[in-house]
């Protein structure tokens, strides 16, 4: 197996899971260090029950991840899948987010076997409703949110709270939602720096002593743009200012039990799939049950945000 892309806390206990998972059926199970970049160099490991011990609880990954530009080629990807006869193994299990399930995809395509867990904080995964290690990097950012409002109230400050998600709105319309926001920014809605300024006069208006804005990085106007229009229009808008970057501080968290019961649940099922002859899939949590979604089909899917969600972001804002 194999942990690629951004790391998401789970990814250890997913990897406890499928060693114990193979171990106790009589597989033998291989660590591959590094995500691809590992698989194209041959830095494996062999992994028994004993050499996942301790690491249920710990975030990031043991095994290591990058993103690997070199496995993007076709000799890169011909050199993998060379490794991976060399050694002999039988399926490999890939965990990791949209760019690393398309790279099992590619593996696919060589005859590999392989079967995807849908892992990434992004949640912007089709073929899951949520993807692991997503629900514990929103705890965090809670948890700095819930902060943040102190502060923001003793000066009657605004906040623009900057959340991670690429291209995806998801943690922070969901962070937003959770954390009581006043105003929430994401790539899926048209926001002009006006419509937040006026989001936030309207927050004071009704007589509130803060606002806090939770901005997604992918967002047209993300922090930084905002934080420029705000500065540039100071006088005029009349609040004062302070942004936080989450950043990399919503990844790094040890893994809630959500995420510890839900990432030992797809390491057994990945292990399962394969000895069952079930592999070119990626599995994933729908309607509460562990499913399998077609790699191939998975690159033409889109997980639109729930507008369910999106309209009630702005009722509660209010
Ligand atoms: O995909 C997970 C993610 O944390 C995104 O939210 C973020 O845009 C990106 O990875 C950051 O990547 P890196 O750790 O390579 O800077």
């Amino acid at each position: 197996m194999l942990t690629s892309g951004g790391d998401s806390p789970g990814m250890n206990a997913a990897v406890r899971a499928a060693v114990r998972a193979g171990v106790n059926t009589g597989l033998e199970m291989f660590g591959v260090r590094h995500g691809y970049k590992g698989l194209i160099a041959g830095d494996v490991q062999r992994l028994g029950a004993r050499e996942v011990g301790g690491i249920l609880e710990r975030g990031g990954t043991i095994l290591g991840t990058s993103r690997c530009e070199a496995f993007r080629t076709k000799a890169g990807q011909a050199q993998a899948v060379r490794r991976l006869e060399a050694l002999r193994i039988g399926g490999l299990i890939v965990i990791g987010g949209n760019g690393s399930q398309a790279g099992a995809y590619a593996l696919t395509e060589h005859g590999v076997r392989v079967v995807g867990i849908a892992s990434t904080i992004d949640n912007d995964l089709a073929g899951s409703d949520i993807t692991l290690g997503a629900t514990t990097a929103l705890d965090v950012a809670l948890e700095a949110i819930d902060r943040l409002r102190v502060t923001a109230s003793a000066h009657g400050r605004v906040f623009l709270v900057e959340v991670m998600g690429r291209k995806c709105g998801y943690l922070a319309l969901l962070a937003g939602v959770a954390g009581g926001a006043e105003a929430i920014v994401i790539p899926e809605e048209e926001q002009s720096p006006e419509d937040v300024a006026t989001a936030i006069r309207a927050a004071y208006q009704r007589g509130k002593s803060h606002a806090v804005v939770i901005v997604a990085e992918g967002a047209r106007h993300d922090a930084d743009a905002l934080a420029h229009y705000f500065t540039e229009h100071a006088e005029r808008l009349g609040f004062e200012l302070r942004i936080v970057k989450l950043g990399h501080v919503q990844r790094g968290g040890a893994p809630h039990v959500f995420d510890r019961i839900y990432a030992s649940l797809l390491g057994a099922a990945a292990v399962e799939h394969l000895q069952a002859g079930s592999h070119g899939v990626m599995l994933g949590i729908v309607g509460g049950q562990i499913t399998a979604t077609s790699l191939a089909a998975l690159g033409s899917l889109h997980k639109p945000l729930d507008p369910r969600l999106v309209h009630l972001a702005h009722v509660l804002a209010q």
